[in-house]
């Protein structure tokens, strides 16, 4: 069957993700053995709107896969929410002959997805974030090697808390959500895990370290959701009211990054084959998700208007092993 596209446009848009070059490498070989041409925008909407495109063969998206961040760089572009600016980039995807646009990124990149294919450029959503907050997915790429660099990075710093005898308190990404923490907390043994979708009085906190201090424990790590704030505050009182010797440690962007794992590149892989499946029957406006663990898609505004349900039975589960 003939493709209803003749040339696709891939770009990826807000925070990075390992896994994201996975993505576009599936993209562009997907379309290209279906004889559609493809061409690269590097750094988001952005670099639709100047004019940063180029074609793609083959041999462009070799020795990529197993690489962080990036290739075809990211870029925020506030005002790509005005339907004048958006109208621009309809008039760039003309100019450049794009019927067809795929866009790896979170809500908001699909919020201008949403806008161009409204406007007549068929577009395709692929949820890229390591904070997992994507409400139509069950999962997003990049997450699982977040997660894994999170738990590295905590048995190490396990390593000298235990020497010590210390409470370590480490920060983890995920502004709006606690995906990152709860995942990562369960893994390393923490003994607090604090997320946005749970508060926990601070009362509790001290009494979870002095009830595991009162069985032997004589080290504590405590895992906090970028979200939550107060990281460094929360160590100084920590010490202060339970006499422990305590240590604040904020991972920051080093999650982000790195070498995607096999979860992240396969499951990149299928979502970026999936888009082009799409884009080749002429279907846009539709956001690529995981769904009872398995690639399908839906229609981009119901899935912006989705609800992703906080796994609170796993949140009480590590609560309740956590002494
Ligand atoms: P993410 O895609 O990871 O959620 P952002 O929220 O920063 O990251 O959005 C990335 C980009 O998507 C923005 O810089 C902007 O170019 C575009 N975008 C965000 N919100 C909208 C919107 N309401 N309408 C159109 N485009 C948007
Ligand atoms: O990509 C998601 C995320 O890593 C959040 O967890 C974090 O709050 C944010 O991006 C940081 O973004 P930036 O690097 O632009 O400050």
């Amino acid at each position: 069957m003939s493709s209803k596209v003749k040339k696709i446009g891939v770009l990826t848009s807000g925070g990075d993700a390992p896994g994201m070059n996975a993505a576009v490498r599936a993209v562009a070989r997907s379309a290209l053995a279906k004889g559609i041409e493809v061409v690269g925008i590097r750094r988001g909407y952005a670099g639709l709107l100047s004019g940063d495109v180029f074609d793609m063969s083959l041999r462009s998206v070799s020795n990529i896969i197993q690489n962080g961040g990036t290739t075809l760089y990211t870029a925020r572009l506030p005002e790509f929410a005005q339907d004048a600016v958006q109208n621009k980039g309809v008039e760039k995807c003309k100019e450049y002959g794009i019927d067809g646009l795929v866009v790896i990124g979170g809500d908001g990149s699909f919020r201008g997805a949403a806008a161009l294919s409204a406007k007549g450029i068929p577009c395709i959503g692929i949820p890229g974030t390591i904070d997992n907050d994507i409400s139509s997915s069950e999962y997003t790429i990049g997450f699982d090697t977040a997660i894994n660099c999170v738990m590295e990075m905590v048995d190490r710093i396990r390593d000298t808390s235990q020497s010590h005898e210390r409470c370590s308190v480490v920060e983890v990404m995920g502004r709006r959500a606690g995906y990152i923490a709860l995942q990562s907390g369960i893994a390393v043994g923490a003994t607090c895990v604090l997320i946005p979708e749970v508060p926990m009085p601070y009362e509790n906190i001290i009494q979870k370290i002095n009830d595991s201090r009162a069985t032997g424990k004589s080290h504590f790590i405590i895992i906090i959701a970028e979200g939550v704030g107060g990281t460094q505050e929360l160590t100084r009182k920590i010490e202060e009211d339970t006499g422990i010797v305590s240590r604040c440690t904020i991972l920051g962007h080093v999650q982000r990054g790195g070498s995607p794992t096999v979860r992240d590149r396969v499951t990149a892989s299928q979502m970026g084959n999936h888009a082009v499946e799409l884009l080749a029957k002429g279907i846009g406006n539709r956001v690529v998700v995981i769904q009872n663990g398995k690639v399908t898609d839906l229609d981009i505004q119901q899935a912006l208007a989705m609800k992703k349900e906080f796994p609170m039975d796993l949140y009480k589960m590590s609560y309740d092993i956590s002494i």
